[in-house]
């Protein structure tokens, strides 16, 4: 994400580069504790459109609403709202953020909410698992990769969907890892994002029946 932007595209979106600039998990999670209050603001104009696709293509995919969802790097909430919407109401988050966590916490959505990251392997029991994990904006520069998505598909159910939105560069860095795992790319759908000036896509995948 951080790379030769125009001056007018940085001054309208100041928080792109602070959060993709960060150096360690210990620094992202202290951005986003910084920015809670004003996240929901300041991504409307980006990213207001993704959690109700996001939402929407599950509901084609898994209309079953008590389905089991891992909202994984929930943040704020807004996929959780937008899957509360479809009718969704067994939805777990996670965050690193204790504040972006609070401010999810405060719409209601989710019937549990837990402090963790996502790389460490024991963040659930062995035992808990999941028929669908969403990542909306987690895989992404000095965000998540390949041990996040490892570490995630091992709480996915056999034949569970793992829903993540991924943008086209970031994409091309984890392809063979995204290739390696036993499961199938059920749907793919690319909104143009940032002024039109990138791809995000939003993949779907069904884990494989062992
Ligand atoms: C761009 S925000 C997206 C939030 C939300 N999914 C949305 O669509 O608005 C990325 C979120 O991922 C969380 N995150 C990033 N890396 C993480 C990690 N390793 N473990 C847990 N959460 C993480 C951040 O704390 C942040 O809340």
């Amino acid at each position: 994400m951080v790379e030769e932007k125009s001056q007018d595209f940085l001054e309208a979106r100041p928080w792109l580069s602070g959060i993709c600039d960060t150096q360690s998990t210990e620094e992202l999670k202290n951005k986003y504790d910084g920015w809670a209050k004003t996240y929901d603001t300041d991504v409307r104009k980006d990213w207001s459109f993704m959690p109700g696709n996001i939402a929407r293509t599950l509901s084609q995919l898994l209309p079953h609403k008590e389905t089991a969802i891992l909202d994984a790097g929930a943040g704020t909430g807004l996929v959780g709202e937008a899957l509360a919407q479809q009718g969704y109401t067994n939805i777990t988050a996670v965050d690193l953020s204790e504040k972006m966590l609070a401010i999810a916490k405060e719409k209601q959505v989710y019937q549990h909410l837990f402090q963790g990251n996502l790389e460490d392997s024991s963040i659930f029991n062995n035992s808990v698992q999941f028929d669908v994990i969403i990542t909306a904006g987690v895989f992404a520069y000095a965000h998540a990769g390949v041990e996040v998505l490892n570490n995630l598909f091992t709480f996915l159910k056999e034949e569970g969907i793992f829903l993540l939105t991924i943008r086209e560069d970031y994409r091309q860095q984890m392809q063979t890892a995204l290739d390696q795992l036993s499961w199938q790319l059920i749907t793919e759908e690319d909104f143009p994002i940032y002024d039109e000036a990138k791809l995000m896509y939003l993949l779907a995948f069904k884990k494989e029946r062992f």
